[in-house]
């Protein structure tokens, strides 16, 4: 098969509609790999880590296949690359415990995301905390070289790395060590309403988000709404003029305009034009996704036929991490 390929796998969670953070941070970045022929991608509906806080059951099946959806209306290829559903290829949640057993109760406290989130929610599950570790095994189980994923989960990388040396240097060579791959620019799309925060699919305020889903004129209007500042110039500042520097970086990712070229085109102009052209950006990117994601989701027999083709491949190479993990611990293989 793809033996001497390098290897990228990455995945997004079913738990809320998914933003342009995820598309520009993580989506649009998989779309543009799979077209380096050197790449073998596995791309993966984090369903199970979802369900670290609290899911209805009917729209986390809706969503999980929306997710997909938008995978492939996005551009991922599925001849290319292989898609499938985390909790279809069954090594995840066991090469989770193995690799749980090894790791500092201490390394998951610090993760800045499960202190957030434990901060949020009264009843803090251990899925919560354990989350990193199933992260991890997702990554490793497929012996990956390349991880691309938005800046927010650079800690988690690292902390994939620290275990898979440990074990590594506890049971001799098993994993591949990982590089996470974060874009330059779009790594972390800020919120519209406060662009000191990240844009996030659990925020409060509905106009600090834009949804990949979402109908154009609430596109357009969230983008009108989005704070900015009273300067009233196009201007890269981070530090000033945090709402300004990311409908830059939106645009810039959308366009492939540079920051020097957004500020000339917009000189002198306040923020009217600027504005409506970032909403026209967007809205001309995600329009036809979204009528592709309509389409697929009306065949859920195709849909069907793409997460069974994409589990058989990731259940062959997870199984054959999984039972080098179980026998260097120390288990005993089941009789035949
Ligand atoms: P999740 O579902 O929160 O986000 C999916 C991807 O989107 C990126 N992202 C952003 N990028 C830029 N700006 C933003 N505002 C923004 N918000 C989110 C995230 O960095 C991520 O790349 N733990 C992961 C899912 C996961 C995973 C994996 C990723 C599970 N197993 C294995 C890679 C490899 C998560 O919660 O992503």
């Amino acid at each position: 098969m793809s033996e001497n390929k390098k290897v990228i796998f990455s995945g997004i969670q079913p738990s809320g509609n998914l933003t342009i953070g995820n598309y520009l941070g993580a989506l649009k970045n998989w779309v543009k790999l799979q077209d380096e022929e050197e790449y073998d991608c596995y791309y993966c509906v984090v369903d199970l880590h979802a369900i670290t806080v609290k899911q209805e059951p009917a729209e986390l099946r809706r969503r999980t296949l929306e997710v997909l959806a938008i995978y492939i209306a996005a551009g991922l290829d599925v001849d290319k690359v292989t898609l499938f559903i985390q909790s279809h290829v069954k090594a995840h949640s066991e090469a989770q415990w193995l690799l749980n057993c090894s790791t500092y109760l201490g390394e998951l406290q610090r993760m800045t995301q499960f202190k957030d989130k434990s901060a949020k929610y009264s009843n803090v599950g251990a899925g919560l905390l354990n989350y990193p570790v199933l992260m991890a095994v997702d990554i490793l189980l497929y012996q990956t070289d390349l991880v691309p994923v938005g800046q927010d989960q650079k800690q988690h990388l690292e902390l994939t790395r620290d275990l898979a040396q440990r074990f590594n240097n506890t049971y001799s060579d098993t994993f591949k060590i990982p590089e996470p791959y974060i874009p330059k620019e779009g790594a972390k799309i800020m919120d519209l309403q406060d662009p000191t925060k990240k844009m996030s699919k659990s925020a409060e305020n509905p106009n600090g988000y834009i949804f990949i889903m979402d109908p154009p004129d609430v596109i357009r209007k969230k983008i009108s709404r989005a704070v900015t500042d009273s300067l009233g110039v196009v201007k890269y500042d981070v530090e000033n003029q945090p709402g300004v520097a990311n409908l830059m970086t939106i645009l810039s990712t959308l366009t492939g305009m540079s920051f020097e070229e957004i500020e000339k085109k917009y000189e002198g102009q306040g923020y009217a034009n600027f504005k409506k052209d970032v909403g026209e950006a967007i809205v001309a990117e995600l329009e036809p996704i979204q009528n592709k994601v309509k389409d697929i989701l009306s065949d859920k027999k195709y849909l069907e036929e793409v997460y069974k083709k994409g589990a058989e491949k990731a259940n062959y190479v997870a199984n054959k991490t999984l039972r080098k993990m179980q026998k260097k611990i120390g288990l005993i293989p089941p009789a035949r």
